[in-house]
């Protein structure tokens, strides 16, 4: 059975090559003939675990292949998928659907009758039903059926999330496109992995509902985490108390400097203009997108807070080294980086930044300006700074060493917006530590620091 896949971004590459590591024949397509060259070499051009190997390996199997030709890329596919992207309009929020229908009106008039048609890429309701229009506008001799399987994937572990899925959603058209979409998940299905078979529409919607939901979940442990600054209680064990309730679930409970990447951000504000256009109402989602915009702001103050000393003046001609620029770790993503509202924020308010992320440098330094150092490793970006914030949770920060962090900054400040350290550790190392709904340690009573955690009394 052969596929092809339209669109070389996170979910078409990932989906292409998964589905060549499966045993299917793929060609993956891209305009993008750097990329489709470079593909052909194996080199990858996103930073994703496990990735590479298994594009080299079903390169060299014969399964896998790239073209920036979709006429004869889609030759013999009788399964086509859509994977391109779908980017927010800045104008209204909603989704910009553009690449995904040109794509459609070009694969009208090469693939074959009875072809399957499938959308992957992340789209609106009746999304599914414009391309069947456009594609039967385009070619009406066609006999063709349509699909929307959208994707679950997260950066970092999308090879572990497209080979092991939690589930499987397919809409689909007709009989003859749930059985080709069968044929291809058989192998899941063997596993008894959920696949669930629906309609065009419901299946759109559950993929956003399913974004939405975990924002949600996000935005409401950052909202507890506040008060827990407030009240003096304590975040994590809040987290872990919420989160051993199998109804609730521990997992999107750890709070943090706001949501980002290509995902959460991007779909909520779709969803909220789905609503719109429909007359229903998204209180919920408007509210979870209003808060995580407005939280990267108020992560921006807590450190300019923090290093106010008693007489105020916050960041001004102070350097900070800041840890970490991607929106997660184990991605060179940036997208929507809270790291991307802190810097600008830093650096307006008079402070020098040193940046050090282990993989988002490049990606970073291409939107951030102003008076920023980039550094080559983590002590470089901590030598000299008066103090330093962690934005982005990798390993590599949980593993600095604590003594040499104290000895490399000016003034032994450690604000950390992921909550990787145990306080009492920090103050150990005789570091001034200020993290999120937890107490603020300080090793040494003699610093005159505002605390940014203000305990109201009860
Ligand atoms: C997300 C969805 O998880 C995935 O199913 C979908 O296909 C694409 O969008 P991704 O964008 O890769 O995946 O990132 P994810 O790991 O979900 O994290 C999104 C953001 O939420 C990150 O900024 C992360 O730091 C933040 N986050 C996540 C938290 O702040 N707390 C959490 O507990 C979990």
């Amino acid at each position: 059975m052969s596929i092809a896949v339209i669109g070389t971004g996170y979910v078409g590459l990932v989906s292409g090559t998964c589905f060549a590591e499966m045993g299917f024949d793929v060609t993956c397509i891209d305009k993008d003939q750097t990329k489709i060259s470079r593909l052909k070499k194996a080199q990858i051009p996103i930073y994703e675990p496990g990735l590479k190997e298994l594009v080299k390996k079903n390169i060299a199997a014969d399964r896998l292949s790239f073209t920036d030709n979709l006429k004869t890329g889609v030759k013999g596919a009788k399964t086509i998928f859509i994977a391109v992207g779908t980017p927010t309009n800045e104008i209204d929020g909603s989704a910009d659907l553009s690449y995904v229908f040109a794509a459609a009106r070009e694969i009208a008039e090469h693939i074959e009758n009875d072809s399957v048609v499938v959308i992957k890429s992340t789209v609106p309701l009746g999304t599914g039903r414009k391309m069947k229009e456009i594609i039967a506008k385009a070619n009406p001799r066609l006999k063709f059926h349509t699909v929307s399987n959208p994707e679950f994937l997260r950066e970092g572990r999308a090879v572990k999330d497209f080979l092991q899925p939690d589930r499987v959603i397919i809409g689909v058209d007709s009989e003859k496109s749930r059985a080709a979409m069968q044929r291809l998940y058989q192998s899941m299905i063997n596993e008894n992995i959920p696949v669930i078979f629906t309609d065009i529409e419901t299946a759109e919607l559950t993929k956003y509902a399913a974004n939405a939901f975990l924002a949600t979940k996000i935005a409401f442990i950052n909202e507890m985490a506040d008060l827990c600054d407030k009240s003096g209680a304590n975040i994590d064990d809040v987290s872990l108390g919420l989160g051993l309730d199998p109804r609730i679930g521990k997992d999107y409970l750890k709070t943090g400097p706001g949501f980002g990447g290509s995902c959460f951000p991007k779909d909520t504000l779709a969803l909220r203009k789905i609503a719109f256009d429909l007359g229903a109402q998204s209180e919920i989602v408007e509210s979870v997108i209003a808060a995580n915009d407005k939280r990267k702001l108020a992560m921006a103050e807590k450190i300019i807070k923090a290093n106010s000393d008693s007489g105020g003046g916050g960041v001004k001609g102070k350097t900070i080294a800041a840890l970490g620029l991607t929106f997660k770790a184990d991605t060179d993503d940036i997208r929507a980086s809270a790291a991307l509202t802190i810097i600008p924020e830093l650096v307006k308010n008079g402070a020098k930044v040193k940046a050090y992320d282990p993989q988002g440098m490049n990606n970073a330094r291409k939107v951030l300006s102003g008076d920023i150092e980039w550094c080559d490793d983590v002590y470089q970006a901590l030598e000299e700074a008066d103090s330093a914030v962690i934005i982005t949770e990798w390993q590599e920060f949980a593993e600095m060493d604590l003594a040499k962090v104290k000895s490399l900054l000016k003034k032994p400040l450690l604000v950390d917006l992921r909550n990787m350290f145990y306080p009492e550790d920090v103050k150990k190392a005789g570091l001034n530590y200020i993290s999120l709904g937890r107490e603020a340690v300080y090793s040494d009573a003699r610093y005159q620091m505002s605390d940014v955690r203000k305990k109201k009394k009860l």
